[in-house]
């Protein structure tokens, strides 16, 4: 595959779309063809599913809840993103596999392995040539996003619970240091999407002097 496949993580409000937005326009600028997902909602299939993961009414068990992401997951990577590294465009998601191991795992309590074991299977594992990790304290979180007037059923979780899905990012951002660039999504918005320019521009000057397979 030639493209270039980037997520972002972070918790909810942590300024993602805003960065990946800025990161589009800057790729497009300098001549790639870039893709934008997200997860969950990719895909036609996607947003159905969406709207059962965050807005269906009552409980879901977790291990249901889980495979509904890795369902999303599957179609969207087989559909749309590998066709697109395929073709050679710069993907970026608003969330991958990371969003599970760390809502699903360290938030809800399942098993992290297997957990990260569904999604791989679900994607034949394909991993993010870049994770862009923005890094919040929970507690700024809720305060971002109080004036919402609707949340979903993640963003509805107690402190308690975001607080396991940050701490669950940063280890899995430790456990893979190459593959993760760790931001204080506190920075500046234009101080965090110059750092992420620079790391993206390095990704791109390596890809292009690969030796095609
Ligand atoms: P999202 O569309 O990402 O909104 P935002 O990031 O702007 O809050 O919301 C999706 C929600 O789903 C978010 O709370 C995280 C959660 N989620 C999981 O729990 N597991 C997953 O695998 C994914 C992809 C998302």
């Amino acid at each position: 595959m030639t493209g270039l496949f980037i997520t972002l993580e972070g918790g909810d409000g942590s300024g993602k779309s805003t960065q990946s937005a800025l990161l589009a326009t800057w790729l497009e600028e300098n001549g790639q063809t870039v893709v934008l997902s997200r997860e969950p909602g990719g895909t036609e299939l996607g947003l159905e599913l969406r709207d059962i993961i965050l807005h269906r009414r009552g409980y879901i068990d977790p291990r249901a809840e889980a495979l509904l992401y890795a369902a999303d997951r599957a179609h969207n990577i087989a559909t749309k993103v590998r066709p697109a590294l395929e073709r050679g465009d710069v993907v970026l998601q608003d969330r991958y596999i990371d969003s599970s191991v760390a809502y699903q795992g360290a938030g809800r309590v399942l098993d992290p392995t297997e957990v990260r074991d569904v999604s791989f299977w679900a994607t034949e594992g394909l991993l993010p040539d870049l994770t862009i990790l923005l890094d919040l304290d929970e507690r700024v979180s809720q305060e971002r996003l109080k004036d919402r007037t609707k949340y979903d059923r993640l963003e509805e979780e107690k402190q308690e619970f975001h607080a396991r899905v940050r701490a669950g990012y940063l280890e899995l951002a430790a456990a893979e240091p190459e593959r993760f660039l760790v931001l204080q999504a506190t920075d500046s918005v234009e101080t965090l999407a110059a750092v992420i320019r620079e790391r993206v521009a390095e990704l791109l000057a390596g890809a292009s002097t690969e030796q095609p397979q």
